[in-house]
């Protein structure tokens, strides 16, 4: 099988693992600073293979080199909101973790397709990318497919359909002013628009975007985890597989849709290249300016890193 590693064996690392194995198209490799922790995670993880048919091996490390070989590296290390903090708040903190991060991805994963899930995910995505000198198709961001899928999650309940015939589409930056386009969601095809009046559309959008905030208001100690971690098992799936999915994700615009060196969510197709190709969606005068507020938070966010 090929070998995707997650560095950081926290709540959101460990269960991307869970998913993996469950999905079982990858071995994987969990790599924690803190010791024993990937190591007891990935044990307990493999201990379920007997009932949950995994072939996939879960192996556990404190070491970054055990990272070789990697097809895909998922980066879930770093600090998480406490509630009444922005997602931006931990930008410098995890710009920090991130950068010894970087060097070790590249000496001993140099080929690996990254997958950034560290907050605020995408000025430091493209953190990653720049301070890295990555190849951009190779960064991906997890984003959108978290976004998507709760806006679908949201969509199924007050339509009561099966939320396997639910889409969605959600641009810009993973943040509460996150681009929810109520015309490319649908139900079967149908746009939510013929089936929803507008006020309860509204409604959708605003939980969409608030969904992190409303989880950790729950939680208190952590934030949400189960669905960043399918998200991310979604995505790589896609790169392993090769699958030409189309996701949302966090993706580094080099000219598409007018920017350029910044990252930030779009359709992709997402296959064994990483990001194959950046969809350009046609967006309304209101859509392309609630973008266009999107990106200036991202690029104010990545203006105060050091690039
Ligand atoms: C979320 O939206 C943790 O940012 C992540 O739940």
């Amino acid at each position: 099988m090929k070998k995707v590693s997650i560095i950081g064996a926290g709540n959101v690392g460990a269960n991307a693992a869970f998913y993996i194995g469950e999905k079982n198209f990858a071995d994987v490799m969990l790599v924690d600073v803190v010791e024993g922790r990937a190591k007891g995670n990935a044990l307990d993880l493999m201990e379920a293979a007997p009932v949950r048919y995994y072939d996939a091996k879960i192996d556990g490390s404190d070491n970054m080199e055990d990272i070789a070989g990697s097809e895909v590296v998922i980066i879930t290390a770093g600090h998480v909101r406490k509630p009444q903090m922005s997602r931006l708040d931990l930008l410098e903190t995890n710009a920090r973790v991130m950068d010894p991060l970087i060097l070790q991805i590249k000496q001993y994963a140099p080929e690996a397709i990254i997958i950034n899930v560290t907050e605020p995910v995408d000025a430091l995505t493209c953190y990653l990318w720049k301070k890295g000198e990555f190849d951009p198709k190779k960064i991906i961001g997890m984003t959108g497919v978290l976004d998507t899928s709760r806006l679908r999650e949201f969509i199924s309940k007050e339509l009561q359909v099966s939320t396997a015939n639910t889409t969605a589409v959600v641009i810009g930056g993973h943040h509460d002013f996150m681009v929810v386009i109520p015309r490319y969601a649908s139900v079967e095809g149908i746009p939510i628009t013929q089936l929803l009046p507008p006020e309860r559309i509204d409604k959708l959008i605003k939980r969409t975007r608030t969904a992190g905030t409303e989880i950790l208001s729950h939680l208190k100690t952590a934030t949400a985890h189960y669905a960043p971690a399918a998200a991310i098992a979604e995505i790589a799936e896609a790169i392993i597989k090769d699958a030409k999915r189309v996701l949302c994700v966090s993706a580094c615009l080099q000219g598409e849709y007018d920017v350029r060196d910044l990252c930030l969510g779009v359709p992709a197709i997402i296959g064994a290249g990483g990001v194959e190709k950046i969809i350009e969606l046609t967006l309304t005068i209101e859509e392309r300016h609630e973008f266009e507020e999107s990106i200036t938070v991202i690029k104010n966010a990545v203006d105060t890193l050091e690039l």
